[in-house]
């Protein structure tokens, strides 16, 4: 892990120096000079400083804290007390990141001012800078509160998980003329009702890439292809926490078999009786 300073960590490929925080403004910039933006997903205060250490930008407390801590099957059961912990937990570790509290399922969708108070828990009690919400025009009107509020909200658009029911299960959108041109015009009524960027999820490339040419806000791509304006990945498929792991996701490292063996090491030290040592007994 890097001894750098957060505020010096570098993320920057044409040599501006790194924000000491990123703000809202850092994403158009960082698109206007094409630099690709970094997100990860995190659920605590230990995975959430190493991410920040590590120089990634944005740190997205998913509600697939359901599937990949909580043990649930899905996002849908997760609530906004589940969601609080977790996005206080990042935000209390990251000071350069920018976090992002995802809203769960049922939080947000029923009226603006729904989408609101969630909001201001996420923000006010989680300490979160940001929040990022699944749909596009029928949440504009959600969108436009928010960011009128001071909010500043990130969209979702494509395989929108949420509406994993509706959708007929987890599957690539935007197939098609219509509906890459119904995908294209969400991202452009988010923009237009203040959204910051836009998460975009299993998503056919070049429906993507059209739809980071049309925007002047960042697309953030997750299974869309390398045309986005920049990435995100779920951390415990990037560092290889599990067995399985999506087709677009890839493994950066191997984290879990690292935790296993560290596991094993220590019952065998333990029932061997070699640890502790007299390094670790306080002997008064
Ligand atoms: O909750 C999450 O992890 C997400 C990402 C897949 C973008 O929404």
């Amino acid at each position: 892990m890097s001894e750098q300073s957060p505020a010096s960590t570098p993320s920057s490929s044409s040599g501006v120096p790194a924000p000491k925080r990123v703000r809202v403004h850092h994403l158009t910039q960082w698109k206007e000079r094409s630099e690709p933006i970094t997100m990860l997903t995190a659920y605590d205060a230990v995975t959430g400083r190493i991410f920040d250490e590590a120089g990634i930008d944005m740190l997205l407390v998913g509600d697939s804290i359901g599937n990949t801590m909580l043990g649930f099957s899905g996002t849908i059961p997760v609530t906004v007390d589940e969601m609080i912990p977790a996005v206080r937990a990042v935000a209390s570790a990251a000071h350069r990141a920018m976090v992002v509290a995802d809203l769960p399922f049922g939080s947000y969708e029923a009226s603006p001012e729904q989408a609101f108070a969630t909001s201001v828990r996420m923000v006010k009690e989680g300490g979160a800078q940001a929040v990022k919400l699944e749909g596009g025009e029928r949440v504009a009107p959600h969108v436009r509160l928010l960011s009128s509020s001071g909010v500043p909200v990130v969209g979702h658009l494509g395989f929108t998980p949420q509406s994993v029911n509706m959708l007929g299960g987890t599957r690539v959108q935007g197939r098609g003329d219509q509906a890459a041109e119904r995908l294209v015009n969400d991202a452009v009524a988010l923009q237009e009702a203040g959204a910051v960027a836009v998460v975009l999820e299993m998503v056919p490339a070049p429906v993507a890439a059209r739809a980071t040419e049309v925007l002047h806000i960042p697309t953030i791509g997750i299974g869309a292809g390398a045309e986005c304006d920049g990435q995100v990945l779920v951390w415990t498929d990037m560092a290889g926490m599990t067995a399985w792991a999506p087709r677009f996701a890839r493994k950066f490292g191997d984290v879990g078999a690292a935790l296993y063996t560290a596991t094993r090491a220590y019952a065998e030290a333990v029932r061997e009786k070699t640890f502790p040592g007299p390094e670790h007994t306080f002997t008064e």
